[in-house]
């Protein structure tokens, strides 16, 4: 069990006290990689805290403990795999990596296909997919595929019909791939959606709705099952986590609707980071330094909340993309050898898109009465042609609200006043390619991966989501034994 009393210790210096007692302190919390400019300096780390998480990372064996994931070793105890997401980047068991690379060239191979029009014309690409079979595809083709114009790619993954009616209004059926993702090819809402899908096909006169569906699976049995040939079967590895699955077959409607060369950068930026990553002393290494501020916040001073912020419209869905990779991962209640954790664990991720979220959640951030560390996003190369006075103003506010939050402003009138001392760190990138952002989402899972070693969890199982599918499934099946409140809503919906 981590033993936090060290750091719980140490003096409790205001932000503007840090500054102050150290005229080097930003150069000691600042760093650069892969294109990434990592700013700690508004929060509360200090050299000090830094070493003492060090020690606590030892103590944990965060360096056995990572070189046993990027050696395909089980860490994933309580599923009994292997963590093998960085060998579809190249990085890993050599086994690994030469099946993620079998698998890739499998894909790109069916892309070539498709772009020679094997399928019949493809304009709409329509993936279905829910979770992790659907965040990091979507954050990837938002951020990235503004100026790909051949194809218009819709990612549904909610089973609300509406979604996908949304999109058949606007898709020709006859010039539509189907991508069904899904790990397990098993889910509920992608099966309902994708017979759907395959249903509206048909309806308007797609001779073999089968013959336009590709199917992205850790479960190519499955798939085949399902229907579809064997040949539009991308399979990737069971040990590929669904939420750490953006680099495998799952990336496939980014690979397709970006290129494969955007592909391969993405893929390579993400490994430059896990040589980061695996290489750098834990006091210069960005996603152990970054879990540090996020541990000292969660288990020193308190704080039940995280929140992202993006000042750039191309990374609107990180936010929702980072839930699910930092609270399936980390929000949980049992050490890995299954003991109550006795401590907080993952903190709620939330955020939004920075200028919004100024006029609509900062109040809470300048003044509320939580701890909110807020972490600022913002890249200096524009990527719109309006005047430059957009760009400037969208980073100087990115800016000025860390300073704002860190300086607050005494007043006399208690309702006017701001107490500062609020902790921020600030992500800036070059520029928002996919290298850069391959290298980002890495960053964040390595980061994951360092909070789950020193909570002392595991970040790979998500038992907590199973048990409402399995409610809902006895309901569907009309069973289940509900309590008075449930069986009035199933009653008064009509669903009896
Ligand atoms: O219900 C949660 C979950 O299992 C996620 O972990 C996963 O990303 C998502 O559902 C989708 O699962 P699948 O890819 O197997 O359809």
């Amino acid at each position: 069990m981590t033993d936090w009393s060290t750091i719980e210790a140490f003096p409790k210096r205001t932000l503007v006290e840090l500054f102050a007692d150290d005229p080097e302190r930003l150069g000691k919390l600042s760093l650069d990689v892969a294109g990434i400019h990592f700013d700690w300096a508004k929060t509360h780390l200090t050299l000090q805290t830094i070493e003492a998480f060090a020690a606590l990372a030892k103590s944990c064996d965060l360096a056995g403990k990572r070189q046993a994931m990027f050696g395909g070793e089980i860490v994933n105890v309580t599923e009994g795999r292997a963590v093998e997401h960085t060998a579809e980047r190249g990085e890993g068991k050599a086994e690994s990596v030469a099946i993620a690379q079998a698998s890739h060239s499998r894909m790109r191979t069916l892309i070539d296909a498709i772009e020679a029009d094997a399928l019949g014309p493809v304009r709409h690409i329509l993936h279905v997919g829910i979770g992790g079979s659907a965040l990091g595809p979507h954050l990837l083709v938002d951020a990235l595929g503004r100026e790909e114009k051949r194809y218009d790619v819709a990612i549904v993954a909610n089973v609300d019909g509406t979604a996908l009616e949304d999109v058949f209004d606007r898709f020709d059926p006859a010039a539509t791939l189907l991508v069904v993702a899904s790990k397990t090819f098993t889910t509920t809402e992608t099966m309902m959606n994708a017979s759907s899908v395959l249903a509206w096909m048909e309806e308007h006169g797609v001779e073999d709705p089968y013959g336009r569906v590709v199917a992205l699976t850790a479960a190519p049995d499955k798939a085949v099952e399902w229907g579809v040939d064997e040949t539009r079967v991308l399979p990737f590895s069971e040990s590929v986590g669904g939420r750490y699955s953006l680099w495998s077959t799952i990336g496939f409607p980014a690979a397709l609707a970006l290129g494969w060369d955007q592909f391969e950068e993405l893929l390579e930026g993400a490994a430059e980071m896990d040589r980061h990553f695996r290489l750098s002393a834990l006091h210069e290494n960005a996603p152990a330094l970054a879990a540090f501020a996020d541990l000292y916040y969660t288990q020193v001073r308190g704080a039940e909340t995280r929140a992202p912020f993006a000042y750039d419209e191309r990374l609107r869905l990180l936010p929702s993309y980072l839930q699910q990779l930092e609270m399936e991962s980390n929000g949980k209640g049992v050490t890995v050898d299954g003991k109550p954790v006795g401590r907080p664990t993952a903190a709620i991720t939330w955020g939004g898109v920075g200028t919004e979220a100024q006029h609509a959640v900062f109040q809470l951030l300048h003044q509320g009465t939580h701890l909110v560390p807020v972490e600022f996003l913002a890249v200096i190369e524009p990527y719109d042609t309006l005047p430059e006075e957009h760009h400037r103003a969208l980073l100087l506010n990115a800016f000025a609200q860390g300073a704002a939050l860190m300086k607050g402003k005494p007043a006399d009138d208690p309702a006017r006043s701001y107490s500062g001392d609020r902790p921020s760190s600030t992500l800036l990138l070059d520029q928002l390619d996919a290298r850069t952002l391959g290298a980002l989402i890495a960053f964040y899972e390595h980061r994951v991966f360092v909070n789950g070693v020193l909570l002392g969890i595991n970040s790979f199982d998500q038992f907590g989501v199973e048990l409402g599918k399995e409610m809902a499934k006895a309901a569907e099946n009309g069973g289940g034994d509900f309590d008075a409140s449930t069986t009035d809503l199933i009653r008064r919906a009509g669903l009896d």
